[in-house]
């Protein structure tokens, strides 16, 4: 595995120029000959994700210090196909920190899944003279950056997403402020759920993974944690354990479900009836998503989108950025994609102790 750490060292310019070879224990500067980059783009891609914003505004603001221009692409790969391009400057980036969403916009593309519609977006990026990009999106949108730096455009990936889902890195833009907001929403559940004495089911969104569900379920002191990398689909278990806490005398119960498990309100029907408590199903769905990015998305946003905008400045393609072990490193994109993560044992053990 090949990862680079970027020392923050500033040379008379202001323009970042050192480098580490990092997990490889190679160390020296980086003095390959790069591709000379003129004007960069920049584009959102798959589901939007607070903090996107500040990851858009670094980008733009890093890459004009370096000395070169930006263009937005808006709506993710669909823009791109549509030729859907604007220019920005500094400005065009202001008063959009404290943003939610994403103001380039964001889609799904099936037609950039193929090779004709890979091979028209490097077209249009020839012809709009864009010789790199930056993608802020998740797996799939790696995927298009990659199918990209083939024909000729140098690519950097920031990772997008409010799942935590990606394995390189410790972080995801957005995972901060979803968590936290759906906290929030399940704190107000569980007053009426105590009130009324209520099981309470509360789906939280994840795709396939059950991070938000996991830092939920700890933090929001939940009874029961379902996550796709761990449930055993055996709901006898969740019903006994329902009935033992209303007798020692609990009067909420809460169960946190991951959307990767999904059919709450089902579920909520049958612990009904196997157990005689009142039981309500809330999935939270998009307000997770939306909303003004956490300090945390906004710091790690910023810091990560001047990282990309700094190796494409130097030449670098094919290389998402990710956090770990506190420092900012970038990875080939097909050994990131290579990756696995998997839910940290240690809390998910603690989260069954901590809820009795
Ligand atoms: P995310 O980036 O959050 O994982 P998606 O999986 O929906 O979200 O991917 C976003 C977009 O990236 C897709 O709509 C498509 O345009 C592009 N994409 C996904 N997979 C590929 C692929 N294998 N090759 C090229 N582009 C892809
Ligand atoms: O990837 C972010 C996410 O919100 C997932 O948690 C969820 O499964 C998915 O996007 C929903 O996507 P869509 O916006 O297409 O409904």
């Amino acid at each position: 595995m090949e990862a680079r750490v970027r020392i923050y060292q500033f040379i008379n310019t202001g323009i970042c120029h050192g480098s580490v070879e990092g997990m490889t224990g190679r160390k020296g500067m980086v003095t390959d000959m790069a591709k000379q980059i003129k004007t960069i783009g920049v584009l959102t891609s798959g589901g939007d994700a607070p903090g996107m914003n500040a990851a858009i505004r670094a980008v733009v603001r890093k890459a004009i210090a370096n000395g070169v221009k930006v263009k937005g692409i808006k709506k993710g790969y669909q823009g791109l196909l549509n030729e859907e391009i604007i220019d920005m400057e500094k400005w065009s980036v202001s008063d959009t920190i404290q943003r939610g969403g994403t103001i380039l916009g964001t889609a799904r593309c099936h037609e950039f899944r193929t090779e004709e519609g890979q091979q028209k977006g490097a077209d249009i990026c020839h012809k709009h003279g864009i010789d790199g990009l930056v993608v802020i999106g998740g797996d799939g949108s790696y995927r298009g950056a990659q199918a990209l730096s083939r024909h000729g455009i140098n690519t950097i990936g920031l990772p997008g997403t409010i799942d935590l889902d990606i394995a390189c890195t410790e972080y995801t833009i957005g995972f901060d402020t979803a968590i936290n907001t759906a906290m929030q929403a399940i704190d107000k559940v569980r007053d009426t759920s105590s009130s009324h004495e209520r099981c309470s089911i509360i789906e939280v969104m994840g795709r396939n993974a059950g991070y938000i569900a996991l830092w939920c379920g700890i933090s929001n002191g939940a009874e029961d944690i379902l996550i796709p990398e761990k449930y055993d689909y055996n709901e006898q278990q969740i019903i006994n354990n329902i009935i033992a806490n209303r007798k020692r005398g609990k009067t909420h119960h809460l169960i946190i479900n991951a959307e990767g498990i999904g059919h709450s309100t089902s579920m909520a029907r049958r612990i009904e009836a196997a157990t005689g408590i009142e039981t309500r199903a809330t999935i939270l769905g998009y307000m997770q998503r939306g909303g003004s990015p956490t300090c945390k998305d906004r710091y790690y946003a910023s810091i990560m989108g001047c990282y990309a905008a700094d190796i494409l400045c130097e030449g670098k393609t094919n290389r998402v950025v990710g956090y770990q072990h506190g420092e900012f490193l970038d990875f080939d994109i097909e050994e990131a994609l290579n990756m696995q993560k998997g839910i940290p044992e240690y809390p998910f053990e603690m989260s069954k102790v901590l809820s009795q």
